[in-house]
């Protein structure tokens, strides 16, 4: 009985399946290449795999998520993020008139697992109508939230907390599933103070903060315990899921690390569509080619993505021209509409009178060192989260005064404006982060190294007057009469601001959520815009799919890993991937 078992050990060392050089790979021709295993990639590299007859090569330009403690500890999850490091691409945007004329920094992980590995886990899925508008654009019901569900469920893995509580009244389990692969579980650790006092917020305003049991059935609005993808204490992502131990033993799944793919090669038009005969990438300073028999799926996210297909000739063919670049698709939608969430995260907050706090932790190197050390030993305690009991999604009033002159830019009446993100009083604050919808057409549309990134931050008079309602809703939240003993004051008292001083404050401190979409998008197949077609193939090319958050035709009432790795674009994609 011994010597199965050693064998099972010895094949198990021998398909090791993520390589670290290309001269290790057994060659460069596959069934399928797919660039960028982010959110998206990695779900389709794992369906399309459970076809044994279908060989997928992943290139990914980042380093191993093995072993990366801040990508593993819920709790660091901002050490990745902030600030250059090995794990990011370093991005900054334009300098962005909204913002004062700031140039701000646009984190994009550089790291196996994309921004999965390094994003703050938040697990939200937007509203129904979020995604019947995408059916709507897309003249294909096939995208509507009805028929996108199952793939949600198909992404999911509802998971028990780490601290194993009772979850009853946190959630709602006819709109979750157990049986997927990703891990999502409700806080793993309590702050009964805090939480107490959210709920009961609820109840002395439920007009405007009422009690969701849980906002990812497709109605948001309302104050819901925060879901995560966590599992077992520590961070999910596509990487520690999709590409998890029992999925990249498979011997037709290789994964190529420092991989930068720069554009695709040798291009062929027959009949006005064009054929591209190879993805060219580099490693270590030298370019190679790879070819895929069947398929190039793009899954770079909102930036890369656009930037391959630019470097490619397939863009705006007169912008592409002027700067010498062949072009070979005249698609002038790649990199327009960038479209991303700004965010006033960290820029005040209130101090509380109690020590149910995260600030000993955070001060306090002994404390900090216990919850540490209970995290190594047990994978349970405060470092199994990253800060937030729930969310408050509210919707701008009907009757706003920015309303006579703008189109609701929501999809529905039932998808928020606002997101409230309730944080634990870390550092005695709440963090808010807010949402709007804020559309640039002023973003790249020439292929540059690095990327030219203009999310367009509070470019419109709608992004201004939803960020001040923003923060108005959130000292409305605190005016509940719970709070009366615990608030002490705001570190910087807002609604003692002029309109204009509020607005140059919003400008000075706003950034971005992170949750670029668009640069790539989904249109009707007679659309005279738009870079794919409803089944994720690109206008005018055979053989190359873009999967990722890039197509997204309007960015989810939401955080968009969801979105992305969920009925996405990818999983989605894949069931139809596998009638190829
Ligand atoms: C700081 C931060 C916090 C966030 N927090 C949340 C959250 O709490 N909840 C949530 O739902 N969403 C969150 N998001 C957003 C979410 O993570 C993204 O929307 C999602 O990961 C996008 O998936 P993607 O597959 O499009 O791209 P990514 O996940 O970014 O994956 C793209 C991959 O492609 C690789 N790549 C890029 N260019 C190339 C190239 N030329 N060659 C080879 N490889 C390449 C990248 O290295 C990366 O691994 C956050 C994002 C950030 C940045
Ligand atoms: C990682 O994050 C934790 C929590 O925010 C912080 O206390 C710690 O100092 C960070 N570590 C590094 C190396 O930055
Ligand atoms: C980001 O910056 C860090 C620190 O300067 C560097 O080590 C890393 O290589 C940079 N990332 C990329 C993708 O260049
Ligand atoms: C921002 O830059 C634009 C264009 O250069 C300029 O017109 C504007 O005055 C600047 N705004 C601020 C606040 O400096
Ligand atoms: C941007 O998106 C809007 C709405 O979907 C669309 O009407 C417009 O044509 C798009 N612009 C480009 C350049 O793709
Ligand atoms: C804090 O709360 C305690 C009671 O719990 C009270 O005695 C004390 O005065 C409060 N302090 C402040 C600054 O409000
Ligand atoms: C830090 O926490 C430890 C353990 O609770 C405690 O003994 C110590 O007094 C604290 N130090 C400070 C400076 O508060
Ligand atoms: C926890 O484990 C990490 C390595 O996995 C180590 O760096 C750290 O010092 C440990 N911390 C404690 C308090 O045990
Ligand atoms: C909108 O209606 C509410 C009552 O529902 C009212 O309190 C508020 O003043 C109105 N706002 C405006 C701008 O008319
Ligand atoms: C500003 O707010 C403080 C309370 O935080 C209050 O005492 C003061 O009167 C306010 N000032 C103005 C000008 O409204
Ligand atoms: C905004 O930032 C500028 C430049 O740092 C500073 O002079 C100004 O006081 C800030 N305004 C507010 C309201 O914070």
């Amino acid at each position: 009985m011994l010597i199965p078992w050693l064998l099972l050990g010895l094949a198990g060392d021998c398909f090791a399946k993520i390589y670290e050089d290309v001269s290790d790979l057994p060659g460069l021709d596959y069934d399928f290449v797919i660039v960028g295993a982010g959110a998206a990639g990695n779900v389709v590299a794992n369906r399309l795999t459970e076809n044994p007859s279908f060989s997928v090569l992943v290139l990914e330009a980042g380093v191993s998520n093995e072993g990366v403690i801040d990508s593993i500890v819920p709790f660091f999850w901002r050490n990745l993020s902030a600030g250059p490091n090995i794990y990011e691409w370093n991005y900054t945007t334009t300098p962005q008139v909204g913002l004062n004329n700031r140039s701000i920094p646009y984190s994009r992980a550089h790291i196996l697992g994309g921004c999965t590995s390094h994003n703050t886990m938040i697990y939200t899925r937007g509203s129904a109508e979020d995604y019947n508008r995408w059916a709507d654009v897309a003249k294909d019901p096939g995208w509507s939230w009805d028929s996108l569900l199952p793939y949600f469920f198909k992404n999911e893995k509802w998971t028990p907390p780490a601290d194993n509580h009772d979850t009853r009244g946190e959630f709602n389990p006819a709109v979750h599933s157990t049986h997927g692969i990703n891990s999502v579980s409700l806080s793993g650790s309590r702050w009964p103070i805090f939480e107490n006092q959210v709920i009961q917020t609820t109840r002395e305003f439920p007009k405007e903060f009422p009690f969701n049991l849980d906002y990812n059935s497709g109605e948001p609005l309302g104050v819901g315990w925060l879901q995560s993808t966590i599992g077992g204490g520590k961070r999910s992502s596509s990487a520690t899921s999709y590409l998890g131990p029992k999925f990249i033993q498979r011997p037709n799944l290789h994964v190529l690390l420092h991989a930068q793919v720069s554009r695709l090669v040798r291009p062929q038009t027959t009949k006005g569509v064009v054929t591209f005969g190879g993805v060219e990438f580099s490693q270590g300073g030298s370019l190679f080619t790879a070819k895929a028999t069947k398929e190039m799926i793009l899954s770079a996210g909102s930036i890369g993505t656009p930037a391959i297909l630019l470097h490619s000739g397939v863009g705006d063919k007169k912008a592409l021209t002027a700067l010498g670049i062949t072009s070979v698709l005249d698609l002038p939608s790649v990199g327009q509409n960038a479209t991303d969430q700004p965010a006033t995260f960290n820029a005040w907050s209130w101090s509380v009178n109690s020590t149910q706090t995260l600030d000993p932790i955070e001060r306090n190197a002994t404390l900090f060192n216990e919850a540490y050390a209970q995290w190594n030993a047990t994978h349970t305690g405060p470092f199994t989260n990253f800060g937030a009991t729930h969310i408050a999604w509210t919707r701008l009033d009907a009757n706003s005064t920015i309303f006579e002159t703008v189109t609701d830019p929501a999809a529905g009446p039932k998808t928020p404006h606002i997101e409230i993100l309730l944080v634990w009083p870390w550092f005695r604050e709440f963090h808010y982060l807010w949402d709007d919808y804020a559309h640039s057409d002023q973003s790249a549309r020439i292929p540059s190294t690095p990327p030219l990134i203009d999310p367009g931050f509070l470019a419109t008079d709608f992004d201004l007057f939803a960020a001040r309602e923003s923060i108005k809703r959130a000292f409305r939240f605190v005016e509940a009469p719970v709070w009366k003993d615990y608030i002490i004051a705001p570190t910087v008292n807002l609604l003692n601001m002029s309109t204009d001083a509020l607005d140059e404050f919003i400008r000075n401190i706003t950034s971005s959520a992170g949750h670029m979409t668009s640069t790539a998008a989904m249109s009707a197949k007679d659309a005279s815009y738009g870079v794919v077609n409803p089944d994720l193939l690109v206008k005018g090319a055979r053989g190359l799919r873009i999967i990722d958050a890039s197509i997204i035709p309007f960015i989810p009432s939401a955080h968009t890993q969801a979105a992305t790795g969920g009925p996405d674009t990818s999983d989605y994609l894949a069931h139809r991937g596998t009638a190829l």
